[in-house]
């Protein structure tokens, strides 16, 4: 065991990453079921850390699907089609040859869009390329809690409008465009993808009752009650401060790696750098 990471009970240890947030989980099999204390332990690690990692595992979709409800309901995955004969598990996946963009490349929070957006996500590395593909986490607990009086007061009380439009209506990113390219990845653009919702900017966690910032341009549209451009300059504003090196965790894949976060707290986005490889991982949300 490592000098700074901590023994919890007989069954696992939590080696936090030492950046912004995230840590590392050892000494459980996640292809087994889990006692009840053992999930709230990972719970009390999981909504202190924000990103946990599990090394090493060797889990099939059934498990995934197991260890997912341990922390809630599935959430609804709108516009990806889950994979075969699954309902909640989606493939993000990569083929080495592959020219379309990269899926989820900009900063986000996932389906921010939605009335009850899910508390967390997990990601299954399956195939995972040597070098690249990390994918990076922005704390946001810290960055509201570092941010300058001045910007926080212009912010404060502000309700954000968000919308799927840009991403997933059909002149989206992932409109029609994209589903004409090599995309290995099955995405269903659609006029439902216009709806709004709105979330304050500022938002306590559900279940810590901390503040943070919650979601960043892009799913955010603009701000209620302001003008679109004055909306959208303070939102790049805050994508700037949002993302900020200090607050972010950059998380490096194994494969047979299962990673879960809080969407409550943290922005994440996928890198590239790893042309010429394939890359695929299974996801699930936690509603
Ligand atoms: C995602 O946002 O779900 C994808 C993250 C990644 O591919 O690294």
């Amino acid at each position: 065991m490592n000098d700074s990471a901590v023994q919890i009970g007989q069954e696992f240890t939590v080696q936090p990453s030492g950046q912004a947030c995230g840590a590392r989980i050892e000494g459980l099999d996640l292809s087994q079921p889990l006692a009840t204390q053992t999930v709230e332990a990972l719970r009390a690690a999981w909504l202190e850390h924000h990103v946990l990692a599990f090394p090493d595992q060797q889990m099939s979709d059934d498990d995934l699907e197991r260890f997912t409800q341990y922390f809630g309901p599935f959430g609804n995955d709108p516009f990806i089609a889950p994979i075969p004969g699954r309902e909640h598990i989606i493939a993000v996946e990569r083929r080495a040859d592959e020219q379309a963009p990269i899926f989820a490349e900009a900063w986000h929070t996932d389906w921010s869009f939605q009335v009850s957006p899910p508390k967390g996500t997990c990601l299954l590395g399956i195939t995972i390329p040597s070098q690249g593909g990390d994918t990076l986490f922005a704390n946001q607990h810290a960055a509201l809690d570092a941010m300058p009086a001045s910007l926080r007061q212009r912010i404060e009380g502000l309700t954000a409008v968000h919308s799927a439009s840009l991403a997933y209506a059909p002149d989206g990113l992932y409109g029609q465009t994209d589903v004409d390219s090599d995309r290995s990845m099955t995405i269903t653009p659609s006029e439902e993808a216009l709806a709004t919702q709105d979330h304050p900017l500022i938002r306590r966690h559900s279940e810590t009752g901390r503040a943070s910032l919650y979601g960043c341009v892009g799913y955010i549209m603009g701000i209620k009650g302001m003008d679109h451009q004055a909306a959208l300059d303070l939102l790049m504003e805050l994508h700037a401060w949002q993302t900020q090196d200090a607050f972010v965790y950059t998380h490096k894949w194994e494969p047979g790696m299962l990673l879960m976060w809080d969407n409550r707290c943290l922005l994440h986005r996928a890198t590239g750098g790893y042309e010429g490889q394939d890359r695929l991982l299974h996801r699930t949300t936690i509603g």
